[in-house]
Order: structure tokens, then sequence, then C-alpha cells
């Protein structure tokens, strides 16, 4: 078999697919001039929900190939993605440790930390500054611990966003697509949160592969538009192996809406969310969700697709962030 029509294995953890449903109400309520859509990867599953489950059904898969005893990834520490490996993790019957940058709660765990202890993941914790200069060591470290019949733990990228696990989000293209095709409506524009560039890589790869129409754009909640036009682009590379239409991917993205800083959120922010939630029931999260839909609000109304487009935005989840704190109520019922 040549290296470009690899077809790697996958597992089925997703309930797929996921509907994508017309706001009509939202939208009037925030005064969107759009005609809005929402992909709704938030509803990939319970427990393990949100964007990167769509990831890990081709992560894991390699990881059971190999027969891995344990997978170790990392993240913060209300990493969605942390949560969704040691939910499947269990579910799979692998160990698992999450590196989580932060300090332990104690028996004050929330969201999806408290989901972390509750399945049983093995937590190290490290500060940000071993996050941010020796995180690939210490899941290295780690995944040694799991040793098992001369096989390590397999260690998966933050965020899950490497070639492998960004292959998930070529399959959510070719859902969109499919939908298009079905019901006759295709999108002006697309719109996704960033946190590590696996989603939108991914989905960039699906757009060009399935010929998806509109304008696909991401919205980074951390970093900058530069750090992921590299991120995205290396991703890209590395998947051509597994999709070549990955080469010719545009990635297109708006840093404008990072706020105060990441999983930080503005009162201006709070407020969107809870009046996004009154409106539809629709519940996006602090650190990404909230900022990106934001964004893509703002960015529709100011006209950058044109008068009244129709515009899809991807819910890639979070629930359990959102669950993480305490909320002020803005306005009363
Ligand atoms: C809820 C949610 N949305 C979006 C993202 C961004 O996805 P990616 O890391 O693939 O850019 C993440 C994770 O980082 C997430 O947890």
């Amino acid at each position: 078999m040549s290296p470009r029509s690899k077809q790697p294995s996958r597992l089925s953890l997703a309930r797929l697919d996921t509907p994508i449903q017309r706001l009509e109400r939202l939208a009037s309520g925030l005064g969107l001039k759009a005609d809005l859509y929402f992909k709704r990867d938030d509803m990939t599953g319970v427990a393990l929900s949100g964007n990167k489950v769509r990831k890990l059904e081709f992560l894991l898969a390699q990881a059971l190939e190999i027969k891995a005893p344990a997978v170790v990834t990392c993240g913060g520490i209300q990493s969605n993605h942390c949560r969704a490996t040691a939910v499947a993790a269990a579910n799979l019957g692998l160990g698992c440790t999450v590196v989580l940058r932060g300090e332990d709660p104690g028996p004050n765990a929330l969201g999806n930390l408290l989901l972390d202890q509750l399945v049983g993941a093995r937590i190290r914790w490290v500060t940000a500054e071993e996050y941010r200069e020796r995180r690939g060591e210490i899941m290295l470290e780690e995944a040694r611990r799991w040793t098992q019949d001369g096989i390590e733990g397999y260690v998966i990228p933050e965020g899950g966003s490497n070639a492998l696990g960004s292959l998930g989000y070529v399959q959510c293209a070719h859902e969109i697509a499919a939908w298009s095709e079905e019901t006759k409506t295709d999108f002006d524009v697309v719109g996704v949160a960033v946190g590590s560039g696996g989603t939108l890589a991914g989905l960039a790869a699906g757009w060009a592969k399935y010929n998806v129409k509109g304008e696909l754009w991401g919205f980074p909640v951390c970093d900058n538009n530069a750090y992921f036009e590299g991120e995205c682009g290396r991703i890209l590379t590395d998947m051509e192996g597994y999709v070549p239409e990955a080469s010719e991917a545009k990635i297109r993205l708006i840093d404008a809406y990072k706020g105060i800083g990441y999983a930080k959120s503005t009162i201006a922010e709070e407020r969107f969310l809870q009046k996004v939630a009154r409106l539809s029931g629709l519940i996006l999260d602090p650190a990404y969700t909230c900022k990106a839909f934001l964004g893509f609000c703002e960015e529709i109304n100011s006209g950058r697709w044109g008068e009244n487009p129709r515009a899809l935005f991807v819910h890639t989840g979070g629930l359990y962030g959102t669950l993480s704190r305490s909320w002020t109520i803005h306005e009363a019922p």
C-alpha cells in the first residue's frame, strides 16, 4: 500500500452524525444579521462529549493497536481534552495519566477535574513553567511508569492535535458537506473555536477534500493568528499522508476575541453566555465556545461576510468547564 492511501483504524466513540440545527430565535434575540445554524458537536456524548471525542476515535484506536497499557496526555486544570481522554480510557479499560497545569484543589474538584478523578485518572500536577518548558518530557516520564510487557503508555499531544487526531474533523467536514447536499443548504461562512489547532486543521483538510462550500474561519482563544497558522500548517503537512488534499487547505483566523486571557471571562462574555443560554438552552463554555461565538457574531454584524449570510457555528462542547466555577447571574429571570 502506498503511504498516501494509508487508512488508519478508528473506534466508534462519538454519537455521529451530530445534528445541524437552525436557530432563528437565538439569531433574532441576539440581533444577529444572519441565518444561523449550529453543528452540535457538544452532542457527541455525555461524559465523553465535545470535539475531542472525534480525535480520540483515531488516537485511541492506535493506542489499542500497539497494545499500550495506558494513555498519557496534558492540558489545563479544566481541560476538556484531558477529561474526554480519561473517560474514554476508563471506557476501554486503559490506564490514564493526565498532566495538568495548576494546583491540586484537594477535595474541592469541580467540572472536568472532578470527572478526571471519578474515572480514576492518575493526575500529575505541574506548574505553568514546567508545562511550558517540559510537558513533552514529563508525559514521556509518565508513559514509562505504565510500562507493561515492554510497552509504554501511549502519549497523546495537547488537545489531541496531531495529524491522526485531526482526521476526526475531516469526518465532521464530510458530515457538513453531506447535510448541505441533502438539504440543498450551503453555508456562506462557518466558525469554530481554536485552542490547539487540530479541529480547525482537520476541518480545513475536509473542506479541501469534500469541496465544502463557504469560508471556514477559526477564532483562537489563546496565542495569535501567526502561532496558529504555524500549528495548523504543521498538522496539515503531516496529514497529507492520509488526506492528500490537505496540501490545498486554507487556514483563516481572527484572533481579536481572546479577551482577558485563557479561560478568563469578561463581564461582557459572561452576559453573552447567559443570553445565549436563555434564548436557546444552548450552553457555551467560558474558555472556548463563548469567546469564539461572540467573535463570530460580531464579525457577522460588521458585514465581513456580506449581508445576511447563512452562518454555521461548530459548537465544540465544554459544558463541564462551565460547571467548574460559580457564576454571577447578570439579569433577573
Ligand atoms: C470546548 C472546546 N472547544 C474548542 C476547542 C479547540 O479545539 P482545538 O484544540 O482542536 O483547537 C477545545 C480544546 O482545545 C475545547 O475544549
